[in-house]
């Protein structure tokens, strides 16, 4: 399967998908990284694994719509079968994303349907949540409100702030996002009119990967 990944900051979800197919664990070939920051460190990181890159600032476009429009055309020439958010920090216009309707996942760190947008482990923190997560989901036109394929939760703990919390998913993360982007790239995921299929069937309700020991760094 051919992937292109967005990112805007420090890329580590990005580098656990390269060290997972590195180690033969993920059967992708990444045609593209691309930012809308160019000075990411996700750049670098793609640029070291010897991955194509673009970087497209979008100071200089008329607006969202236009800078959204350029940024997916060049994507599309890269011939991705599949694009990758991997802390993508922006809103996307509806339009630009229209065609790549299951063909684009997100990871949020939250346990959608809580917590879309920014913030995410201080809100759970003042909600008094006693878990905690991240998700990965199709991505629709509804910020990060697209059916969710696959959870990753942890509990809360006393003490806990939204920086404990962020490092603690962190590794969590990692492991949901290569797992769930291996069984995409497996073809067993899928996006119906209806919502996720899963090996041919309607997903009743995210997969859980609480346990999971894929692609941890
Ligand atoms: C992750 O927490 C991701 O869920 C969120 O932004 C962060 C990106 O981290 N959307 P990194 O750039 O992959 O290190």
């Amino acid at each position: 399967m051919r992937v292109a990944v967005l990112v805007s900051g420090r890329g580590s979800n990005l580098q656990a998908l390269i060290d997972a197919r590195d180690a033969g664990a993920l059967p992708v070939e990444f045609v593209l990284v691309a930012s809308d920051k160019p000075h990411a460190q996700a750049l670098r990181r793609a640029e070291d694994a010897g991955i194509a890159t673009l970087a497209l600032d979008p100071k200089g476009y008329a607006n969202r719509a236009a800078y959204d429009a350029d940024l997916f055309s060049r994507i599309a020439a890269a011939e991705p079968d599949l694009i990758v958010l991997a802390g993508f920090m922006r809103i996307l216009d509806a339009a630009a994303i229209a065609p790549w309707r299951g063909r684009m996942i997100n990871i949020h760190p939250s346990l959608l349907p809580k917590y879309p947008g920014l913030h995410t482990h201080a809100r759970a923190l003042e909600a008094g949540d006693r878990e905690h997560g991240a998700s990965v989901h199709f991505v629709t036109d509804e910020l990060d409100g697209g059916p969710v394929i696959a959870q990753a939760r942890i509990d809360m703990r006393d003490g806990d702030t939204p920086d404990s919390l962020a490092a603690r998913l962190l590794p969590r993360e990692h492991q949901l996002l290569v797992a769930t982007l291996s069984l995409v790239a497996a073809r067993r995921i899928a996006l119906d009119a209806d919502g996720v299929v899963f090996d041919g069937a309607p997903l009743v309700a995210p997969l859980r990967f609480d346990d999971c020991r894929i692609g941890d760094r």
